[in-house]
């Protein structure tokens, strides 16, 4: 059996005004009718053998996050309340100890809540190619080609085949997060994949990694996981000392450190939509290379992201342009400069 864990913790401020504190990118249809969420949940369902989802999200979105599974046909097995987020380290922690309590050598799949993956059977094809290399204790991650010096992902070096799992090979080197010198030598070297984000290992596996290289992160963890409550299907680490666990990703605390790292390269289409730019590559475009969304019109427009969500919106003789309405904002704002959001949100936070 395999046990998927949806990450569900991020805020994603980049995606505004869509995206707010209360509406992180995961709760948001981007594509279809379908939330991120919703879709992660789904993919998951549809895999050989899956078991129904632990889901770690953030106290203030329990309601929302339960209501969109449920909605979706997907109702998890728990759901596990962050007081506050610790980032993904602690996070999965808590579903490993969840799992090794009844089965060490059980697999769990840990997949983000707010990536977009289009085609569902190739993502369950590369699954199923690193079962067998988990259930051996190496911890799987899931690379995809590189297509720009991206310094907000992780970079693997794909190093020799496993002896009994060709398809998977040793990760020789993971570097988290380079800066943009490093980023863009590692795709000139070539060999090196992005990091997916989503892990394939035993409950075992993880945590005999994590007392290896973050004993600390394994401890607290371990402490507030014992100190659990449980209140109609919401379980509670004990909050006090959650909030003390180092604030640390899964990718910082064990994948760089690990000797037990493998690779499988994907050849799905893969996005994490962390800009407005993201989502309109990973969208479907109209003759003039427009993805639109709700009630449009566009005249002499090209190469653009165009989103309604309230009122009828026109572009007329644009190129490039992102337009995004929602009910009490709206964004316009060069196509190339998606990063720039942040400023917005910056001024926004501070008025
Ligand atoms: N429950 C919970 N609690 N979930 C969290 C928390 C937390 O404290 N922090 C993050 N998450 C969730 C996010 O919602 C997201 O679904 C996933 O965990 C990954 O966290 P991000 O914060 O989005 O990580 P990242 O995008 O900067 O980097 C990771 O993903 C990249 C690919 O998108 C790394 O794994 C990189 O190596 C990777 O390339
Ligand atoms: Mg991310």
């Amino acid at each position: 059996p395999l046990h998927p864990v949806i990450l569900s913790g991020g805020s994603g401020t980049r995606l505004w005004p869509l995206s707010r504190a209360e509406h992180p990118k995961q709760l948001l249809a981007l594509s279809s009718d379908e939330t991120l969420l919703q879709a992660t949940a789904r993919r998951a369902a549809a895999l050989p053998n899956a078991q129904p989802a632990i889901v770690i999200t953030g106290e203030e979105h329990r309601f929302l996050v339960r209501d969109q599974l449920a909605t979706s046909g997907c109702a998890p097995a728990c759901m596990y309340l962050e007081p506050e987020g610790r980032n993904t380290a602690p996070a999965i922690t808590l579903a490993a100890l969840h799992l090794a309590a009844t089965d060490p050598d059980v697999l769990m799949l840990v997949l983000p809540a707010d990536h977009m993956i289009a085609d569902h059977t190739a993502f369950a094809v590369a699954v199923t190619t690193a079962q067998t290399a988990a259930s051996q204790g190496w911890l799987c991650t899931f690379g995809v080609s590189p297509s720009y010096p991206e310094t907000g992902y992780g970079y693997i070096h794909v190093g020799t085949p496993l002896p009994n799992a060709p398809q998977v090979s040793h990760v020789s080197r993971f570097v988290e997060k380079p800066d943009l010198p490093l980023a863009r030598r590692l795709i000139d070297e070539g060999g090196h994949l992005w990091n997916s984000g989503i892990f394939l290992f035993t409950a075992r596996a993880f945590l005999n990694e994590l007392r290896k290289h973050r004993p600390d992160i394994l401890a607290t963890a371990t402490a507030a996981w014992q100190g659990r409550t449980k209140d109609m299907g919401f379980l509670r680490p004990q909050g006090d000392i959650f909030r003390a666990c180092a604030n640390l990703s899964i990718d910082y605390a064990v994948m760089q450190a690990t000797a037990r790292a493998a690779v499988v390269a994907t050849d799905f289409s893969w996005s994490d939509v962390g800009s407005w730019d993201a989502v309109w590559r990973a969208t479907s475009k109209d003759a003039n290379n427009n993805s639109v969304s709700g009630d449009v019109i566009l005249a002499n427009t090209r190469n653009s992201y165009v989103r309604a969500e309230h009122r009828l919106v026109a572009v007329v003789g644009m190129d490039n342009v992102t337009v995004v309405e929602t009910a009490d904002a709206v964004l316009v704002m060069n196509k190339d400069r998606a990063q720039d959001i942040r400023a917005v949100v910056e001024q926004l936070r501070t008025s």
